[in-house]
């Protein structure tokens, strides 16, 4: 059997001359001739020159943007310009011709809207293709960091009856039949006739779970799909989206803050050297792209430099106390320029006042720690003062929250009273609460957007398009 080759393969140093047989699908093809090829392997095209007097004009007339075609033929050296090597055809087959009056994705710039419209053959294009080969290498990354540090996998359960993050944004799983389902005498649903015998929900993290995990193996993370039925129509949030969540036991917030920036250097520093022709690529594109916008929006790096930025400079460490006071005497607040201004302490920071701190103020990653407890979640632990949380969000350009994380509250008691105060049912959290009982220990841990680090990385200016098939409010389609 004849292998074929990949384009990637011909195009870094394969050997000239020899006999080469390759699929893909055209991208171009003009005056009759040449035929730029492309079959996902790379984010370039090998040109495959074709000899057309004497090849039938039922073949020519099939060669069109789209088509999928397998062509035999020899690896030379470029007579034209702008590629090393090209094809010289001997045979061509068109395996799936495509009509060229009704294909969407013609060889031009088509809009970021058009192309979601078209999710499904958007990623026919070099900007998608080069952003979804740079997401699947960052997932690979991820489980290469942790592997590499001795970390376990772990997988949580999608379907849950507890709610993690106490926000009841969940999605409701049932098999009941919604116009017909059981009642209790009061006319609520009865859920002990569903198909667990009680509430249940799609996840909103894998948290809880990994932390009794962490409480026996160590370290372990979690990278699966999370989902927050949250009414936010923002370039930043979907409903369904990717989290990597590291659990360590005996490791205190400052552990869990080197943790969380060397693990995103490390990833970010890998696909660096592994996605160079596709980052290259998306730089140029944003290059263009901040062409037409105003001065004052365009951003003061090009991508690759942004990204080396970010793994060669330290995070900035921040308390939310000082932020505050930056926030509260910075010039946009007293111009009334951002949309909540900042009058006091607990006040809950939203992405204008993060962005500030990140693009403005410090220019350069920012971890902010201890939190006021009653803007964050039940499970985090608290401070000797009473009122803050050792509470941790890793911020950045472009970006905001890029990750959300703490130590936990390890203390029985403490974590009690605390779900006490925010009506958080103990029946329901008994297992979690087991923990704490039994051999607790000092443990950290925190949660990564996946699609906000492939969105950073890759330049893109709308969480839509950095995921295959984004799930948003009134969207899931595909
Ligand atoms: O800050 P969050 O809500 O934290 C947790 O879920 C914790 N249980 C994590 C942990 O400690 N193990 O979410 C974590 C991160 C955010 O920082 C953000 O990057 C991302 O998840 N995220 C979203 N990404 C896309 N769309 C949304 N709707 C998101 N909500 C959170
Ligand atoms: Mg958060």
């Amino acid at each position: 059997m004849t292998m074929s080759q990949t384009v990637a393969s011909l195009l870094t140093g394969a050997q000239l001359n020899q006999e080469i047989h390759i699929k893909g699908w055209v991208r171009t093809f003009r005056a009759n001739r040449f035929i730029a090829l492309n079959d996902g392997s790379t984010i370039n095209n090998i040109q495959c020159v074709v000899d057309f007097e004497n090849t039938a004009a039922e073949i020519l007339k099939n060669i069109t943007t789209g088509a999928a075609l397998a062509i035999n033929g020899t690896l030379v050296e470029s007579q034209g310009k702008g590629q090393k090597v090209e094809i010289k055809v001997s045979k061509i087959e068109v395996l799936g011709a495509s009509d060229a009056e009704v294909y969407p994705i013609q060889p031009k710039k088509h809009s970021f809207e058009f192309l979601r419209e078209n999710a499904h053959l958007r990623i026919r294009t070099n900007t998608f293709s080069a952003v979804m080969r740079v997401r699947s290498a960052l997932s690979f990354a991820v489980h290469n960091y942790f592997t590499s540090k001795g970390f376990y996998n772990m997988h949580t359960p999608i379907i849950t009856g507890s709610d993690a993050e106490g926000a009841g944004e969940m999605f409701r799983v049932s098999a009941l039949d919604p116009n017909n389902s059981p009642k209790n005498d009061d006319g609520t649903i009865d859920y002990t006739k569903d198909f667990f015998g009680k509430e249940t929900n799609l996840t909103v993290s894998g948290q809880l779970e990994a932390e009794t995990y962490a409480m026996a193996l160590g370290k372990v993370y979690t990278f699966g799909p999370t989902f927050r039925a949250e009414n936010s129509n923002t370039t930043r949030h979907l409903a369904e989206f990717w989290m990597i969540e590291p659990e360590v036991a005996f490791n205190d917030l400052d552990a869990n803050m080197d943790l969380g920036e060397d693990f995103i250097k490390s990833v970010i520093s890998e696909v660096l050297t592994k996605c160079k022709d596709d980052l290259t690529f998306l730089e140029q594109r944003l290059l263009q792209e901040e062409k037409s916008k105003p001065q004052a929006q365009r951003s003061d790096m090009p991508l690759i430099e942004k990204l080396e930025f970010v793994t060669q400079n330290n995070f900035k460490r921040v308390s939310y106390t000082e932020a505050i006071e930056i926030l509260k005497n910075c010039k946009p607040n007293k111009k009334k320029k951002f949309q909540f201004i900042i009058n006091e302490w607990g006040a809950d920071l939203q992405s204008e006042h993060e962005r500030f701190l990140v693009e403005k103020h410090f220019k350069c990653p920012v971890i902010l720690f201890d939190y006021p407890a009653n803007i964050k979640a039940f499970y985090m632990r608290l401070n000797e003062d009473g009122k803050t949380v050792r509470a941790m969000d890793i911020l950045f350009p472009g970006i905001g929250e890029i990750v959300g994380g703490s130590q936990r509250e390890e203390r029985y008691d403490v974590l009690k009273q605390k779900m006490k105060a925010l009506d958080i049912d103990e029946k329901e959290l008994w297992w979690y609460l087991d923990t704490r009982k039994f051999g607790t220990a000092v443990h950290s841990g925190f949660g990564l957007g996946f699609e906000r680090l492939v969105l950073f990385v890759t330049g893109m200016g709308n969480i839509r398009d950095v995921i295959p098939y984004p799930r948003t409010p009134q969207n899931a389609d595909f």
